[in-house]
């Protein structure tokens, strides 16, 4: 096993815990999904548009949360996830919901899927569980089907350095940190963020990828970038106490008398 593949396999097991940890708690994203609602921000529901009857996988879905949201909006989902509790979890809410949706456990590095979709999904707090995003973005091209597109909305790459700059942010993956990509990554433990118990997980590794590495990677997977919005609120999470909660759009927002900067960022990328 290359030293990857480790981080890979460190990274499942600690997601496997922080699984069992979300699901214990009652506002996790897949409960409310399985009491009728829906888990996506209003900003991807407006930049997918119309996904009925279209073959959509969702890459690094965790419990499927959105996975499930998107298959309510009529889209043919497929969710993909490295975890072992979190696909387990979903396919049961799945089966609870009735909703027809293919969960598959893999590794998304090792994905062995020879079939094409319309759109890729991925984002809210996935790409830095990637090591290496140019075979991921070829990994995305190849998914998709000529005129297919990949959709991606996620916290903006400058957010580490946000919250590094302000004592009063919620940081867990405190460290050194360089804006720029380094093959190491930085490490941190518990990823309890949404019961916040404080109960350790195992160690979990992640990679810095700047904005400049995504579009450049999609473009040279052969991708046409149809755009790249950058947005001053973020769905993932709550950093800071002060952000404000709106609801109807599923983000917490920068308030208006506070400088305006990008907490997020959408981009759709093209197979033509
Ligand atoms: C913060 S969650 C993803 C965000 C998801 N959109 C959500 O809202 O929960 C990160 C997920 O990435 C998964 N993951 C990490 N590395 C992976 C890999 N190499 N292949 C597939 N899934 C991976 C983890 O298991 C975890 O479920």
């Amino acid at each position: 096993m290359n030293n990857l593949a480790k981080y890979r396999e460190k990274n499942r097991a600690a997601w496997n815990e922080a699984t069992t940890l979300h699901l214990r708690n009652p506002n996790n994203p897949l409960g409310r999904v399985l009491q009728g609602g829906c888990s996506l921000a209003r900003v991807e529901r407006e930049e997918l548009g119309d996904v009925r009857g279209r073959r959509l996988i969702h890459l690094l879905c965790n419990c499927g949360h959105d996975t499930l949201s998107l298959a309510r909006l009529g889209a043919r989902c497929t969710g993909v996830d490295i975890a072992d509790e979190a696909i387990a979890a979903a396919r049961s809410a799945a089966a609870v919901l009735g909703l027809p949706v293919r969960f598959i456990r893999s590794d998304v590095y090792d994905l062995a899927l020879d079939e094409h979709f319309d759109i890729v999904y991925v984002g809210k707090g996935a790409l830095y569980w990637l090591d290496d995003f140019a075979e991921f973005a070829r990994i995305v091209a190849r998914l998709l089907a000529p005129g297919g597109r990949v959709y991606v909305y996620e916290e903006h790459s400058l957010l580490p350095f946000m919250l590094e700059l302000d004592p009063t942010a919620y940081n867990p993956a405190s460290g050194d940190l360089n804006y720029f990509h380094d093959v190491e990554p930085t490490s941190s433990v518990g990823l309890d963020y949404v019961g916040l118990s404080g109960e350790g997980t195992k160690r979990s590794y992640e990679w810095q990828w700047t904005l400049g590495d995504i579009v450049t990677g999609f473009a040279q997977a052969g991708l046409r970038i149809e755009f790249l919005h950058e947005w001053p609120f973020i769905s993932s999470f709550k950093y800071w106490d002060w952000l404000e909660e709106r609801e109807d759009e599923g983000a917490f927002h920068i308030p208006a008398d506070k400088p305006q900067l990008p907490l997020s960022f959408s981009l759709q990328a093209r197979r033509d």
